[in-house]
């Protein structure tokens, strides 16, 4: 439990951390490359190091530099280096724990069906409550055995590794953990794998898999990937979060009096939804400095706002598709009527978060209506503070944290820790903000 209440205007500037879809490539292709991968800017969170636990058990060692965690090495071993994971001491049920992370079960599937091993891999309840057909199914066409164990789809899955060959595929949802188990899947395929999705999903598998060696060309919607031979080790820089910069994005916007810097946020143009909403919706968001590397990151100045009403939908949403709970409370915070469609997604993420976004939102005052997959807030309600459900979601959480900064009253949190699965520092930063 964590009680937060209204705040003085956000001052100061803040240095975000390591994008967690990065980090978790970057120990995934590290560790299937050849060589030593040095990962500057590695997100330290429960999420990452249960990708790193998963390969540790797979053989593979890392090592941070100079006692950093945030400067970390994979000493690779090739694509056919792993070893079948020892069986699990504290959960006999799988022998590869993905704790909390949808990514790292997801992608780690896409690897392990092509092993010349079996292995069993499963989360906690949330994770394990998650569809995994949507990567079963595309792994199956291509030659995969992948059950799962209980037969409802979801984690735990057992692998039987076998020979995967080419394939062409239409996703049915706009997803980058499915497109990229498919890539992941498609370098050890004897035939080129083709992907194709409704809408363009985040693209960092593809941008690194090239920095590996591998031959991976998009067009538009669509990825072709080719077999490889070896990755060879790489270099890589993980730009701040955007989808932790959110939070920091959405507390200045709406806390009245703000101004913050906010350093070292990752602008792919597959993940800066965020932006181009809050610029319809009326913020002052200037770019103070950036950089295009192969994943670009910029700093940006955020001023309070009077922020209006806006709708969301269509190819938009993969672009924020993790941001969408905080900009329900940047809704409830404008002028006027936002309306989020087309998000049927984000009733699967860590939690159902348009049932725990409109519910948290509810109880202090806002004015939320849902669909299967829309949210609909008319802004503008004065809110207070209540308890709230998180369902131990982090970004449910921190939405929260972000709510209470304009709420009447005391705003409590019935589990503040779930954040430290992408943002450990979360509530020292915010508060190094306020003083
Ligand atoms: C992620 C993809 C998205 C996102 C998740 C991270 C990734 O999930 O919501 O937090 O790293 O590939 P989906 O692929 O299910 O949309």
């Amino acid at each position: 439990m964590l009680k937060l209440s209204s705040s003085a205007p956000l001052k100061g500037e803040i240095l975000i951390p390591g994008d967690k879809s990065i980090s978790h490539r970057a120990v995934i292709l590290g560790s299937i490359a050849k060589g030593d991968t040095r990962v500057h800017g590695f997100l330290d969170s429960a999420d990452c190091r249960s990708t790193i636990d998963c390969f540790r058990r797979l053989g593979i060692s890392t090592e941070s530099v100079d006692g950093d965690p945030h400067e970390l090495i994979v000493h690779g071993r090739g694509m056919h280096g792993l070893c079948p994971a020892l069986p699990y001491v504290e959960d006999s049920h799988v022998t590869l724990y993905t704790g909390n992370s949808g990514t790292t079960t997801r992608l780690m599937a896409g690897i392990l069906a092509p092993q010349s091993f079996a292995s069993q891999i499963g989360g906690d309840a949330s994770v394990n409550s998650r569809p995994m057909k949507r990567v079963m199914e595309p792994l199956r066409m291509m030659g995969a055995q992948i059950e799962s164990v209980q037969g409802n789809n979801c984690a735990p899955l057992l692998i039987n590794g076998s020979s995967l060959h080419g394939m062409s595929y239409a996703t049915p949802v706009a997803s980058a953990q499915v497109k990229s188990a498919i890539l992941l899947a498609g370098l050890y395929a004897s035939d080129a794998v083709t992907v194709t999705e409704p809408s363009k999903s985040r693209d960092h598998s593809e941008r690194m898999l090239t920095a590996f060696g591998a031959d991976v060309r998009a067009s538009g919607n669509t990825v072709v990937i080719r077999p490889a031979d070896e990755l060879y080790a790489s270099e890589i820089h993980v730009p701040g979060d955007i989808s932790s910069a959110a939070f920091f994005i959405a507390a200045a916007l709406i806390t009245p009096g703000s101004e913050v810097l906010i350093r070292n946020v990752g602008t792919n143009k597959t993940r800066d939804g965020i932006l181009r909403v809050a610029k319809a919706m009326g913020a002052d968001i200037e770019y103070v400095s950036s950089a295009d590397a192969a994943e670009p990151y910029a700093d940006l100045l955020v001023r309070y706002s009077h922020l209006k009403g806006t709708v969301i939908e269509k190819d938009l949403i993969p672009a924020l598709i993790d941001e969408l709970p905080v900009i329900a409370v940047m809704g409830a915070a404008a002028e006027g009527t936002t309306i989020i469609r087309d998000a049927a997604e984000l009733r699967v993420k860590e939690s159902d978060r348009i049932a725990a976004m409109a519910e948290g939102l509810a109880a202090m005052g806002a004015d939320v209506t849902t669909g299967p997959d829309s949210m609909t807030i008319r802004g503008g309600a004065p809110l207070h503070g209540s308890l709230i459900r998180t369902f131990s979601d982090h970004r449910i959480a921190m939405s929260f944290a972000v709510a209470s900064l304009i709420a009447s009253g005391d705003t409590v949190l019935d589990d503040e820790r779930c954040v430290d699965i992408s943002y450990p520092a979360f509530f020292g930063d915010l508060a190094a903000l306020q003083r």
